[in-house]
Parts: C-alpha cells; structure tokens; sequence
C-alpha cells in the first residue's frame, strides 16, 4: 500500500452518492439469477464485465436496469446492501446516504415495500455488525412522467419517515428539472430532503433548475455548473454540496482522463465537493479506489484529502451532533504523525 492510499484508508469518510442497485456485482447477480430461476443475457462473469464498455449515460442505464432485474425478495435486497457495506467499511466509509429506485422493481411488478424492507434490514445489520450508519433516499427515474413519481411517493407513504429524502436520477438530457417541481414541492412540504442529478451531462440550465425550481439541498454531479461563472458563483456563496463521482465520470465519458478531473477546479473555485462512488460495480472501484485513484491523477493534497473528508459530512444529512464525532475524528488523524 502506498503512503497516500493508507493515508486515505485511514481518513474517515461517508459516501453521498451511491445507488445501490449499482453495486451489483456480476458474481452476486450470476447468484441471485440462479436463486430466483432468472436466466441471464450472459454466460460467465467475465462476460458480464466485457459488457461494461459505455460510450454515456444511457449505455449504461440499459444495462443497469437489466442487472436490476434478478432482485426479487427482501433477502436479495439484504444480500446486496451487505455486500456494499462490508466492502466499503474496508475503504475507511463511516456513513452512507444510499439512494434506491423504486420504480425499477415496481414497474416489473415487485410490491413497493420488498426492496425497501430489504434494504433497511442491511442498513440495520451494518451499523450493528461494521458501525456504518446509513440513510436512504429515494430516487424518481425522470425517464417517467411525474404522475408515475407521485404514484411513488404515495407508496412510500407509510415508509416516510425511514427515508430521509427524495432524489431524481436516469436519463438527465431531455428530462429537465422542471418537469419534477410538482413532486419536490410535496416532498418538501412532507419534510423530506432533496437531491437531484443535475449537470452530468445535461447543461447548466438544469443546475439552475434544480436550485431554483426544485429547491434542492444538494446537487449530485454537477460537473458541467463549472461552464457557467455565475452559477459556480451562486453555489459557492450557498455553499451547497456537489456529489462528485469521478469513476462514473471517466467510465461514462464524461471527462476523457480522469487527469482532466475538475476536483480539484472545483475546490479551487471554492465548491464543497464530495468524492463518491456512483454505480461501483459498473464503473471499476468502490469509494477508496474513487479516491485514491483521482487523488493520484490530479495531485491532491493531504489538506485537499481531509477538506474532502470533512466536506462529505458536513454535506450529508447527519445532525450536527451526530456529523461532530466524524469531524473530530477526522482533525484528530489529520494531526498525528503518519
Ligand atoms: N442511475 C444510476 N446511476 C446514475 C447516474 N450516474 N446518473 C443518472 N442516473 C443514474
Ligand atoms: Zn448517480
């Protein structure tokens, strides 16, 4: 190990920005396809891994979905939760605000609340077993209409408060912010944080849309906010978190090498950016190898390393008291020699 990656190991860190259904594993889901007697479009891991050569967004998405598509019980929403929480408890992650899309198992006819007793199991059983904490947010697919994501909410209704806010993810480019101000105004009168994707690959404008429309509390990407001077200007004076993925970014061509990462850009220009993990499974590395990875491409500095340590969760949804041990440990690591 090198002296930067123990340093990073060692960091306490939490994770913003990871949809669990993107940390499916090709081994589990040869697993679960057996289980649950679900034939899959692949004869062997390695196949499925050769599969993961995307060109964008939608590439992937496509395959996503139809990886989603072996998860059936409550167990197997457990398994894959646990299968994520041990394998980043490893990297040094302390809390994880997970999202999760109903949409994708009830449009194949799953009842709402499997996925999410499934989950909440995992996220029980990580605490207890790892000392990981996590919350859930639940995302809208913005590929659908906005009376499919009101159907959802009023699923969710009877889980409300085990889910600390909503969020909207799939194919940004042609499905704006706007299209979703209905929803976020009945999440937010339900108390619920909000999140949203937003400049990925879709333009500025729909960063603005999202601060302004739908009045979110934190933006998940945003990398394309950094064409627009005043609207990087805006987001640094409120100070609003970006949840940065920079694997995602690379392995969805979003930045051509991840030596021309804007991380260190946005720090510079005085962002509070967080480093995240995305869709690990599909994008070649969980939180730590999202770290150590860009930290080596783009020169970032240990005071750089514990900003975006601090940053990941003062941006999250912890309580002050409850973000307070997390910080102090964090200055505590930073100060003792290595
Ligand atoms: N769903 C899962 N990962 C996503 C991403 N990076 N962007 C939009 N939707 C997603
Ligand atoms: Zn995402």
């Amino acid at each position: 190990m090198t002296d930067l990656s123990a340093f990073i190991a060692g960091l306490p860190k939490a994770e913003l920005h990871l949809h669990i259904e993107g940390s499916l594993e090709p081994e589990l889901m040869f697993e679960l396809g057996r289980r649950n007697a679900i034939a899959l479009p692949f004869k062997s891991v390695e196949e499925v891994r050769a599969a993961y050569a995307f060109s964008n967004l939608q590439d992937f998405l496509d395959i996503y979905y139809q990886g989603a598509g072996v998860l059936m019980t409550e167990r197997d929403f457990h398994d894959l939760a646990m299968a994520y929480f041990t394998r980043v408890a490893a990297d040094g992650c302390r809390h994880v605000e997970m999202f999760f899309d109903p949409q994708t198992h009830t449009d194949r006819g799953l009842p709402f609340d499997v996925a999410i007793e499934g989950l909440l199991s995992g996220m029980a059983e990580a605490e207890r077993s790892l000392g990981v904490s996590a919350k859930l947010i639940m995302c809208f697919l913005r590929h659908l209409d906005e009376d499919a994501a009101f159907a959802t909410l009023k699923a969710a209704e009877p889980w409300l408060d085990r889910i600390v806010g909503v969020g909207l993810d799939s194919s940004e480019v042609g499905h704006p912010p706007s299209k979703f101000a209905g929803i976020y105004r009945a999440a937010r009168e339900r108390g619920l944080k909000l999140v949203a994707h937003a400049g990925e690959e879709g333009p500025p404008a729909y960063v603005w849309e999202a601060l302004d429309l739908l009045k979110v509390d934190r933006i998940d990407h945003g990398n394309r906010a950094l064409e627009d001077p005043a609207l990087v200007k805006r987001l640094a004076a409120e100070g609003m978190t970006l949840t940065v993925c920079p694997l995602s970014n690379l392995k969805l061509c979003v930045v051509d090498d991840l030596k021309a990462h804007p991380l260190k850009r946005m720090l510079d220009l005085g962002l509070h950016a967080t480093v995240n993990s995305d869709d690990p499974a599909y994008f070649g590395g969980y939180l730590g190898e999202n770290w150590v990875r860009t930290a080596t491409a783009i020169g970032l500095t240990r005071d750089e390393l514990v900003t975006l340590a601090k940053n990941s969760f003062t941006g999250s949804f912890l309580t002050e008291a409850q973000a307070a041990p997390h910080l102090a440990a964090i200055e505590a690591y930073a100060a003792s020699p290595s």
